[in-house]
């Protein structure tokens, strides 16, 4: 595509956008269970306008835009104040989960660098189920991350953990609740751990922190899992999931505010201004923050409880259906509204295709460690009203694809076909994309049959082969 010539009328290109929208999974219909959170047409419009109204201030310079700073400070009060928070402890505000995560682990290094400076590989200790983002940030960091098994319901083992620990471990991970499964780590137990090593330990709250405190608050069965817990010494949160926030709205909190020193990146050594970020990026929109704060000051305690309460009945509706539904449970022990479905006696990716034709949206997960391939759901407050008939919908299908599948006789794996993809490269993707047919700017719209072959090789052909996929994907236009 060549760079226009000549620019064109904004409401041409208003429609044009809207009308690409229309190739992206529906959410509005409240039939997606993944991505989208919406508290509703007023809190929509209320983050649009604020958006909109901070879009173009600069949080990059406190000086020059000293309300995105004061609206930042709030925002941390509040998160801190709801989390449990060492009140003289402090945050950051991100763009979203993995940066709160990436710089809690680049503080850890730095830390670890000045006050235990014998260290010389650092480790990070955490559970299997902890999120992707901390291996990313071990990655970017040159970190080591540690990984250690969990129990049957996907929770970490404090004991296992405990034996993982090395003198080079400088920080423990413990996820409240892990994404996949929707499991709360042992955060107490987990916390005596830490502070018998003198480790920094990092809970991770990114999908919990704007949902466990509403759920608890309400008396659902919630074990301790904030910075209250002792040995917690820094907590990410999300206000972009269940806080119903605009998208690029997280934070970093730290009960000890001379920990978050490890964090500002402070550099004079160059010819222009001295760039101070406490964040990963320098300039930053205000939209986000101001978005966020006007939903947090909009919905309350009283708006969230509303809408944690209703989730939390919405997913107990669909435990309760699973009953009902052979071949059909849930995973580990959920407190929450994050489910993982798993097949007891049949292959379970063909019914994500299923369930997609009738336009809902659930997500594939594939098997790793002791958590067999499951479909994910995130029942926000948006699913609520669509609940009777997704269980409808599922119900029926389930059995039908279970049927379909006791009455054929099971393909044999392509054994020549996973031997191909086990061993391959990034260069020789290509000519393996052809010989499966397909086509990475034009991917099939059933997805069993590429789920069920990346279900059966191993995780790191899958990293190969998707981030090859994903850098083809994404060619120029
Ligand atoms: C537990 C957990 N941690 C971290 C993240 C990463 O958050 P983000 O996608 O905002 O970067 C997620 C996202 O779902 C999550 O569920």
């Amino acid at each position: 595509m060549k760079f226009p010539q000549s620019g064109r009328a904004p409401a041409e290109l208003l429609s044009q956008l809207q009308a690409t929208k229309g190739q992206d999974v529906p959410w509005q219909e409240g039939k997606v269970f993944a991505y989208v959170y919406d508290a509703g047409p007023e809190a929509m419009q209320l983050l649009g306008d604020a958006f909109t109204l901070y879009m173009t201030e600069n949080g990059l310079d406190p000086t020059s835009f000293p309300s995105c700073m004061v609206l930042e400070k709030e925002v941390i009060a509040m998160a801190m104040d709801l989390v449990n928070a060492d009140p003289n402890g402090t945050g950051t505000f991100t763009g979203g989960g993995t940066e709160s995560i990436l710089l809690s682990l680049k503080t850890a290094r730095d830390h670890a660098r000045d006050q235990k400076p014998h260290i010389k590989q650092p480790e990070i200790v955490l559970p299997v189920t902890a999120h992707a983002a901390f291996f990313k940030a071990c990655q970017y960091f040159d970190l080591t991350p540690v990984t250690v098994e969990v129990d049957d319901n996907f929770r970490a083992i404090p004991e296992k953990m405990d034996a993982a620990i090395t003198d080079n471990t400088i920080l423990m991970v413990g996820s409240a609740p892990s994404y996949a499964h929707g499991a709360i780590d042992p955060i107490e137990a987990m916390g005596q751990v830490a502070l018998k090593h003198d480790i920094l330990f990092h809970v991770d709250c990114c999908v919990g922190g704007m949902y466990l405190p509403f759920a608890k608050q309400l008396g659902y069965d919630i074990p301790n899992f904030d910075m209250g817990v002792p040995g917690v010494t820094q907590l990410s949160m999300d206000f972009h999931k269940w806080g119903y926030a605009a998208k690029g709205a997280s934070c970093v909190l730290y009960n000890d505010a001379n920990l978050r020193r490890y964090q500002i990146f402070s550099h004079s050594n160059w010819t222009g201004y001295t760039v101070i970020n406490p964040g990963v990026t320098s300039t930053k929109s205000g939209g986000p923050v101001a978005a966020c704060w006007a939903i947090l000051n909009h919905l309350g305690l009283e708006g969230y409880h509303r809408l944690v309460d209703a989730s939390q009945k919405a997913t107990q509706k669909l435990l309760n259906a699973l009953e009902g539904i052979p071949g059909l449970r849930a995973m580990g022990d959920p407190k929450t509204n994050l489910i993982a479905l798993e097949a007891t006696d049949f292959n379970i990716f063909p019914l994500a295709d299923e369930m997609k034709e009738r336009g809902w949206y659930i997500q594939p997960q594939f098997s790793y460690a002791n958590s067999a391939e499951n479909l994910h759901l995130s029942i926000g407050y948006h699913n609520v009203e669509q609940m009777d008939a997704f269980i409808a919908d599922l119900t029926e299908l389930t059995a039908k694809v279970r049927q379909q599948q006791q009455s054929v006789e099971a393909t044999p794996l392509p054994e020549a076909i996973l031997a191909m993809l086990e061993d391959a490269t990034p260069a020789t993707l290509g000519q393996l994309a052809g010989v499966l047919g397909i086509d990475p700017a034009n991917p099939p719209e059933r997805m069993e049959e590429i789920n069920i072959l990346l279900n059966n090789i191993s995780a790191d052909s899958r990293e190969v082969l998707l981030g090859e996929f994903v850098n083809q994907l994404y060619m120029p236009a």
